[in-house]
């Protein structure tokens, strides 16, 4: 069971990210790894060029968000850790697939009508087949699995569609990957307002808590979450209560326990301070030591450099084969 996902590149990883993702991403390595398998982990720097962007300032995001990562316990020894640019394979077959996607499906993407509405000058073609790099970034590794966002899910449609087409063309070739969305912290809402996603451009940044942000800050957020009036204070998951159920989610990721046992040990809470108190000390317990290692790793960028360019190197072992049986397939390059 082979396990491949992407990440873009910001030093801004919030709550949701990581309880939503990193977290994944680090069982992932071990699940994979004990079904004599690998996880590939990816920084897409590729991905984040589609939007406007500053080239000095792009390798620095890379870097923070590798060291983010590394700092959670992604192990690079035990894992493919990559920067998507480093693996030329990927937009190789980027250009294969789109052989292969359809122009009207790509019409139909959620995230690309949203971001295009948003550019003020130029709407890239980038932008527009940035599904279609996405799906090469899996399919390279014929990974049967690839764990994201629900927002991602549109796109992981796209990309097994596009490996079936393939298939069907010019034969068995490609692994049609499966989506695996997170159960647990698939949606950590917004302290402020928690009927929204936690995200990184909310209307007030009071409601995401950042992994980067000092135990002060976090304790501060946690403070100030919006609850309800229930009277007598209620602590409970109940869909009427969503601020009340995405604090007792938070406690229940942080602390790796289950909702029962979260609700359960704040049985004699006084109220709501009581719940987010609780809260801010778990988040705090888990993140602290991630800003730690993340600091120390962050002032280091040669091991970051070194650690990218060993990851690519176990990379190629695995789509420099996959790329050559595409390419027989369909008639490009040389006989072989
Ligand atoms: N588009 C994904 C996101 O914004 C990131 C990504 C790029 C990705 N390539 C991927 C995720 C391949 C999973 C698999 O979150």
């Amino acid at each position: 069971m082979r396990i491949f996902s992407g990440i873009q590149p910001t030093g801004r990883k919030h709550l949701g990210n990581y309880i939503g993702a990193i977290l994944q991403y680090v069982e992932g390595q071990q699940r994979a790894a004990d079904a004599g398998d690998v996880a590939i982990y990816c920084v897409v720097d590729l991905h984040a060029m589609t939007v406007p962007w500053q080239p000095a300032e792009m390798r620095e995001r890379v870097y923070d968000t590798a060291a983010i990562l590394l700092a959670a316990g992604l192990d690079p020894e035990r894992c493919v850790f990559i920067r998507q640019s480093d693996v030329h394979e990927h937009t190789e077959l980027a250009w294969y697939m789109g052989a292969v996607t359809a122009h009207g499906d790509l019409n139909r993407m959620h995230q690309f009508k949203e971001k295009s509405a948003k550019q003020r000058d130029l709407v890239s073609a980038d932008l527009f087949t940035y599904p279609v790099l996405m799906a090469a970034d899996v399919l390279a590794y014929r990974a049967h699995e690839v764990p994201v966002g629900d927002d991602q899910r549109q796109h992981v449609e796209l990309m097994r569609d596009v490996a079936q087409r393939f298939n069907e063309r010019f034969g068995e070739v490609l692994v049609v990957p499966e989506l695996r969305i997170p159960e647990v912290g698939a949606r950590i809402m917004d302290l402020q307002n928690p009927t929204s996603k936690m995200s990184t451009t909310a209307d007030s940044p009071e409601g995401t808590v950042f992994v980067l942000d000092d135990a002060k800050t976090v304790e501060k957020k946690f403070k100030r979450a919006v609850t309800d009036s229930d009277d007598p204070p209620r602590i409970a998951r109940d869909p009427s209560k969503p601020g009340v159920s995405n604090l007792i989610d938070i406690l229940a990721a942080a602390r790796g326990s289950s909702f029962a046992e979260a609700e359960a040990s704040l049985a004699d809470a006084r109220g709501y301070g009581d719940l987010k108190a609780a809260t801010a000390d778990a988040v705090n317990a888990m993140l602290e030591p991630v800003r730690e290692r993340y600091t120390a790793l962050r002032a280091d960028e040669d091991a970051l450099e070194a650690i990218f360019a060993a990851g690519a190197e176990k990379a190629r072992a695995i789509t420099q084969p996959v790329l050559a049986d595409v390419r027989q397939a369909i008639g490009v390059g040389s006989r072989g």
